[in-house]
């Protein structure tokens, strides 16, 4: 989502600052088509619309003006304290509702750097239509990140949740050792010198949701190698690991998973044909 030129942006007082400013009037401020459209339905009725054009064009991502965005059967807070979910992660809730098939009717699950909630909660919303009354612990390093988790689970009467802060499995109460069904994680995977050629508007969701250390020779792996290696520990016997990973390190997440022991090791591509998605058990 590029960002305006200035003599665009100095365009804006003159063609509106009313909630009456049309689609044309937002286009040729400098925003495009689809973005005005959005913003216009986003802020019908409401104050706001002026600033928000602002943001957007100022190189806000569009998500974190509207304050609010889709992701699967969820409307989500959204804003800067956490990483705005994506469509390649609505693909690893469905590939973590098939690995649930069979499991126990009221299944434990661990959401590992739960940011905005977005899969945790997913996950419990979509069981609960199923008539499966999951229970969720979702654990982020980031208390910017569990407080508006745990905004998101209020507004969607989700309270079957443990928010918990920490380090991956640090974080959590050793009793939990071996009760998971399922745990998924969407860590950060980035580089840090892919990070520095990511489009602007992507750098401004937070650096520590998105890069990760070097770990086994592979860039920005060093999370997903704790979160997989660290999984054996913390799975019930048969329980699914289901994490997000870069597009070149599906073979490190693989032969990581096999050195944890863990077994049906699978791989799976995202929507765009990239590898994405890893599940794996305990045995
Ligand atoms: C890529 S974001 C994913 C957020 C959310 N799960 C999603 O898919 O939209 C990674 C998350 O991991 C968290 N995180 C980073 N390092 C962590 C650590 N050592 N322990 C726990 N969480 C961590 C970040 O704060 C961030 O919320």
């Amino acid at each position: 989502m590029p960002c305006s030129p200035t003599s665009e942006r100095d365009n804006w007082p003159t063609v509106t600052g009313a909630k009456s400013a049309t689609a044309h009037e937002l286009i040729a401020a400098g925003l495009e088509r689809r973005e005005a459209r959005w913003l216009l339905e986003a802020f019908a009725g409401r104050d706001g619309l002026e600033a928000a054009v602002r943001r957007r064009l100022d190189g806000a991502p569009l998500q974190y003006v509207i304050g609010h965005w889709p992701f699967r059967s969820l409307e989500l807070d959204v804003d800067e304290r956490a990483l705005i979910p994506r469509p390649e992660t609505e693909e690893l809730v469905g590939r973590a509702i098939a690995a649930l098939a069979g499991r126990t009717s009221a299944p434990s699950i661990l959401d590992l750097g739960c940011g905005s909630g977005a899969i945790g909660l997913a996950l419990l919303a979509e069981l609960g239509e199923r008539a499966v009354a999951a229970s969720l612990v979702a654990l982020d390093r980031s208390p910017d990140c569990l407080a508006l988790a745990r905004t998101n689970a209020r507004k969607h009467g989700l309270d079957a949740v443990d928010f918990v802060e920490g380090s991956w499995y640090e974080g959590l109460d050793p009793s939990l050792a071996r009760s998971f069904d399922l745990i998924v994680a969407n860590p950060p995977y980035v580089g840090a010198l892919e990070y520095d050629e990511l489009d602007d508007v992507v750098r401004r969701e937070p650096r520590t949701a998105l890069v990760a250390p070097d770990a086994d020779g592979v860039a920005g792996f060093a999370d997903l190698a704790a979160v997989i290696g660290g999984a054996p520990a913390w799975l019930a016997s048969g329980g699914a690991l289901v994490v997000e990973h870069g597009q070149r390190q599906r073979e490190a997440a693989r032969r990581a998973a096999l050195a944890a022991r863990l077994v049906d090791v699978e791989t799976y591509d995202d929507l765009a044909g990239h590898p994405r998605i890893l599940v794996a058990r305990r045995p």
